[in-house]
Formats: C-alpha cells, sequence, structure tokens
C-alpha cells in the first residue's frame, strides 16, 4: 500500500462538498462544448441575429423549424449556454440575445473583421478530433519512437493537414481546413492595425506559410509601399486569388525563403517542434539583412504566460492540448521562444505587443 504524504491534507466537509460540485463542472464541461456544437448546427446565433436581436424560446423554435415538442428542451440547452456566457438573457423573460461571443457564430454579419468562427467549433468538436483526445490515456501509455506521432496520428494512422488526411473523409478534410481558416484569418484587420509599428517603414515583407495571401493582402491594404511576397507550397499557391498586391513564391521553407527585409511568420511556428522551428528560423535569417539594415522576423504567436488573466491563460493552455491531442506543434512560454531564437543565431527579441491570447515578437539577427 502506498504511504500517505505526510503533507496529504483530508478535506473538510464544506470542502468535500464544492470538491464534489468542481468534479462534475470538470467531468461535463464536454456537454458545454457539445451544446455550443449544437447550437451552431441548428443556426441559433443566426436565427437571433435575423429575428432583430432577441428571441424567445418560441421564435427560435418556429425560425428553425424545430418540432414543438423541443421547446422544454431547447430551454434546457438555452440554459446552459447562457449559465456557460455564449448567450445573454434578454429583457424579457425566456428570451436570448446574443453577446460578443456568440455574435462570432452568426453568418452573414461578417464585417471585414468579423472572422465567422462555426467552423473553429465544428473543427475542435469533431469525431475525428474528439475521438483522438479520447485516446490520449492510451497514447500517454505507448512507447512511442521519438518524435511521437500525435495521438490523432497515432489513432487515425494519418496526421492532421496533410496530404493523406483526406483518406479520413474528404467532408473532414474540407471542414478541417475551413476550421483553420476561420482560426488563422480571426480579425486580421485588428491585427495589422493594433500592430502597425510592426510594418511602419518596412520596404518588402515575406509571408512565410503565408497560405492564399489574406495575411499578406491586408498588410498591402494599410501599407501599400510595402512590396510584398507571399510563400506556401505549390498546391496552396496554385489555387491563390489572381491579384497584383502581393507577388506569390510556390516553394517550401524548408529549402529556402524568399528574401525582404523582413519574414513574417504568422501561427506557423506552433505547428513545428522545436527541431524544425530552429531550422525554419534559420532559413528565415538568411533572407534577411542586419538589424542595422532593418532585417527582422516577425512571429505572430501565443506566448503561454501566468502573467495574464486566469481566462486568458486558460485558453492559451486549451490551445496547447489541442495541439498536442492533434499536431506535432505546441504553445510555447517566453524561456522557450529565447532558446529557439538562441539556437538559430538570432542575437535579440522583443515582445512588441500582447493582443488578446497571441503576441507579437521581433527577432532580430
Ligand atoms: C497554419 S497554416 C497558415 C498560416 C498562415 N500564416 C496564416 O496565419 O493564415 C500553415 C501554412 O503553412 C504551409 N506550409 C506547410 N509546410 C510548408 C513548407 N514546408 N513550406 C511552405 N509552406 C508550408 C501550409 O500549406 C499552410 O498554408
Amino acid at each position: 500500500m502506498a504511504a500517505v504524504s505526510q503533507t496529504t491534507v483530508v478535506p473538510a466537509d464544506a470542502e468535500l462538498l464544492q470538491a464534489q460540485a468542481d468534479l462534475w463542472r470538470h467531468s461535463l464541461y464536454y456537454l458545454t462544448s457539445m451544446a455550443l456544437k449544437c447550437a451552431v448546427e441548428l443556426c441559433i446565433p443566426t436565427a437571433i441575429h435575423n429575428l432583430g436581436g432577441a428571441a424567445s424560446l418560441q421564435d427560435l423554435v418556429n425560425a428553425l423549424s424545430l418540432p414543438k415538442t423541443k421547446l422544454p428542451f431547447l430551454g434546457r440547452l438555452m440554459r446552459l449556454l447562457v449559465t456557460s456566457g455564449i448567450f445573454v438573457s434578454g429583457e424579457d423573460e425566456g428570451s436570448y440575445r446574443l453577446n460578443p461571443l456568440s455574435w462570432l457564430l452568426v453568418e452573414g454579419a461578417e464585417a471585414e473583421d468579423h472572422g465567422y468562427q462555426k467552423y473553429f467549433v465544428i473543427g475542435t468538436n469533431s469525431r475525428n478530433c474528439v475521438d483522438a483526445a479520447l485516446s490520449l490515456a492510451d497514447w500517454f501509455k505507448k512507447d512511442l519512437s521519438m518524435p511521437p506521432p500525435s495521438p490523432f496520428e497515432d489513432l487515425h494512422g494519418v496526421p492532421l493537414f496533410h496530404d493523406y488526411t483526406p483518406t479520413l473523409g474528404e467532408d473532414f478534410d474540407i471542414m478541417i481546413n475551413k476550421s483553420l481558416a476561420a482560426h488563422d484569418n480571426f480579425a486580421i484587420g485588428t491585427t495589422v492595425r493594433e500592430c502597425n509599428g510592426l510594418f511602419q517603414g518596412l520596404q518588402s515583407l515575406t509571408d512565410c506559410c503565408g497560405g492564399d495571401g489574406t495575411m499578406a493582402r491586408a498588410v498591402v491594404k494599410v501599407f501599400p509601399g510595402i512590396k510584398c511576397t507571399v510563400l506556401d507550397l505549390p498546391k496552396v499557391i496554385k489555387k491563390a486569388p489572381a491579384d497584383d498586391a502581393v507577388k506569390y513564391v510556390a516553394g517550401d521553407m524548408f529549402d529556402s525563403i524568399p528574401p525582404a527585409q523582413a519574414v513574417l511568420l504568422k501561427l506557423v511556428l506552433h505547428f513545428w517542434d522545436d527541431e524544425d522551428c530552429v531550422k525554419i528560423l534559420e532559413r528565415c535569417r538568411n533572407a534577411i539583412p542586419s538589424r542595422e539594415e532593418g532585417g527582422k522576423v516577425i512571429i505572430i504567436e501565443v506566448v503561454l504566460g501566468h502573467s495574464m488573466e486566469p481566462i486568458m491563460y486558460e485558453a492559451q493552455v486549451l490551445l496547447d492540448m489541442l495541439m498536442m491531442v492533434n499536431t506535432r506543434g505546441r504553445q510555447r512560454a517566453e524561456n522557450e521562444w529565447l532558446e529557439i531564437f538562441m539556437k538559430a543565431g538570432f542575437s535579440d527579441y522583443k515582445i512588441v505587443k500582447k493582443i488578446g491570447p497571441r503576441a507579437f515578437i521581433e527577432v532580430y539577427p
């Protein structure tokens, strides 16, 4: 029998009862995720928006063409979603309104800056991703070769966001890519405006892994003087929209990166392990001039930090778990970023600004 640690404290009665309530909450939080997914699939946020911003249960049942018998069940779903801060109660008893979170789930209401997040909810709660999370304990017990495949790859036999991912179903592949795009493109305009000091005065910029050029086009819109190049894999560049605002280059960042005064890595490094991050940053260093000539790498990523308000930190840590379950990547704390920068031969860095759960980092040769 294991020896009882001298520091183990037997909880008092009141603590035990609180602990039971906390255990219920933590064991059942998945039901909040599923209720959110259900609300998105039923298009409840869009229905409330179309009904003028407030709706009763009866309004929702009518608007969504649900059987009348489901009205009381819908009431219970909405009660959980209000309690979880996803909707708010309206002024009239039994009515519901949108808040900024549910506004992100309204179809067709997106302004330039409003990233429609339906597919983030659907993707992160998809069966393949949830099954990977359910396999976590089995994955921990396996002595896998290093670097280990993610639980997703170990369970499904193919990595996520890979050429072979469509073997899990074309619909899944399309949906999960929409989920990634929703995550990556969220609040792009705000990002550029909030951090215009990063781009001010730049003559040229390479957006490394810039996808279809959404970020590069947003930069050029605010800073038309910057010569912007987007590097991505040939299969992505082939589908990029034709426009004169940015130049597209098909290639592999592990081979070389088109030279520019600055290289942007937005939400790229969190997908790769430390060794690959060092390789990518070494290629970036080869692509930029000296610090005196304005050379820098601009990184937009999470910097894990206890110093943030608890909800922001919790969001960061959950996002790290999402990466751990589904990819070989991770979120990093400032000291972990520093280690990678130094290994890649950079001399200094600065966290220029934090917006939301992410930070803007400048790294200097
Ligand atoms: C997370 S996504 C897009 C991130 C993008 N910077 C954004 O914020 O929207 C990662 C991108 O990296 C690209 N990519 C992956 N491996 C690459 C490589 N070896 N060379 C160039 N691009 C690559 C993918 O095709 C994909 O478009």
